[in-house]
């Protein structure tokens, strides 16, 4: 008995966490800021990719990006800020440098304790984004 009544509990988690949106998942508005900050952090302290954003205004780029990622997981933000194409024409980005973000991405989300399951939906919603960065 008692082990029905865990695994009904288990299956009623499952079921419930599969109702959430990926924004509450990844923690709704203080989850995004957290995660955003430590992101910064990682690509500050990559010596891939760090120096692409020597110029850039850290305050600017974590409202704009915190305001893509709720967006992109169902939180009802509007990303007001340019299209990826236009953010990143000229830079000619490379796979690799790609491939770095990306890691660094991975690493924010394990430092933060997301699940595995939630990591990848938010990398699956990013990674049709990579022919408008690359190469440009
Ligand atoms: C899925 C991957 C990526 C996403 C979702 C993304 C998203 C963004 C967003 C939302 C902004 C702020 C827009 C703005 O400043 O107007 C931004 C800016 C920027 N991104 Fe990306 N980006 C990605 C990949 C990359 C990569 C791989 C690089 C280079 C290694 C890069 C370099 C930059 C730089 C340097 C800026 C600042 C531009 C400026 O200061 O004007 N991004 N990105």
């Amino acid at each position: 008995m008692r082990i029905l009544a865990a695994v009904f509990l288990v299956l009623a988690i499952a079921a419930c966490q599969s109702h959430s949106t990926l924004y509450q998942q990844l923690g709704g508005a203080d989850g995004v800021d957290s995660l955003v900050t430590r992101f910064m952090e990682r690509i500050g302290s990559d010596p891939r990719i760090a120096a692409r954003f020597a110029d850039t205004d850290p305050a600017r780029f974590h409202r704009l990006l915190s305001a893509q990622i709720c967006s992109i997981s169902n939180g009802g933000c509007v990303y007001d800020g340019d299209s990826m194409a236009q953010v990143h024409a000229g830079m000619d980005i490379r796979p690799a440098e790609f491939n770095a973000l990306v890691e660094d991405l991975i690493s924010a989300m394990n430092d933060e304790g997301l699940p595995q399951a939630v990591q990848n939906q938010l990398l699956a919603r990013l990674a049709p984004m990579q022919g408008d960065i690359v190469g440009h």
